[in-house]
């Protein structure tokens, strides 16, 4: 059966930060994840040598594929949701100036868009051609972001819209997912750093 890869960018600055959205690179933790990423390719996937690794248009992800020695496609389909006038902002920030919007996400994070901003159904439908594509595709490893590979995730996984926003995509992790009839099989690869 066909499978495929995905991780999520190396910390970034914003991360750990704790800001959202914005176009930082790496932190040296992530930087280190971008380092072993070649050798944990390697070690676990069989197709290693035949992948092509699919990232976002944004620095933390080009960053993160950067040492390895495949074929890139930089897609801007897979940027990170926009969070209009709350990028670059934390949390606590977004609760504090937009309060009652901290509030509607919280009521219905699947369907609230950001002032100027998406939504995670604004995402889910960006992704569509990315969907389309990767069905088709063999040998593919996404470098993606939380919001985009959660509705990756869900779309596989067949997760309903309530859960899809809070799935767990955990950072410096490579996941493989191997479609099947009925169910999808999981695997997930993790580097401690
Ligand atoms: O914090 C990292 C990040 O990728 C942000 O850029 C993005 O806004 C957020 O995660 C998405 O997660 P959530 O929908 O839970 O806020």
């Amino acid at each position: 059966p066909r499978t495929f890869y995905f991780s999520r960018h190396g910390e970034s600055l914003f991360n750990v930060m704790g800001k959202l959205g914005g176009d930082s690179d790496l932190s040296a933790r992530g930087r280190q994840y971008a380092r072993s990423l070649p050798r944990l390719v390697s070690t676990f996937i069989p197709s290693a040598n035949k992948l092509t690794v699919w990232t976002s248009t944004m620095r933390r992800t080009i960053s993160t594929a950067q040492f390895l020695p495949n074929n890139k496609l930089a897609w801007k389909a897979l940027d990170e949701i926009d969070a209009g006038v709350c990028d670059g902002l934390t949390y606590e920030e977004v609760e504090e100036r937009f309060p009652e919007d901290f509030a509607n996400r919280d009521d219905d994070k699947f369907n609230y868009r950001y002032i100027g901003g998406e939504s995670y159904r604004d995402v889910v439908q960006r992704l569509e051609p990315v969907l389309m594509d990767l069905e088709r595709q063999t040998d593919v490893l996404i470098i993606g972001h939380q919001a985009i590979l959660r509705c990756i995730y869900a779309y596989f996984m067949n997760y309903s819209h309530e859960r899809l926003p809070y799935i767990k995509i955990p950072l410096h992790t490579v996941i493989a997912l191997t479609p099947g009839a009925y169910t999808c099989e999981e695997r997930r690869f993790k580097v401690d750093i």
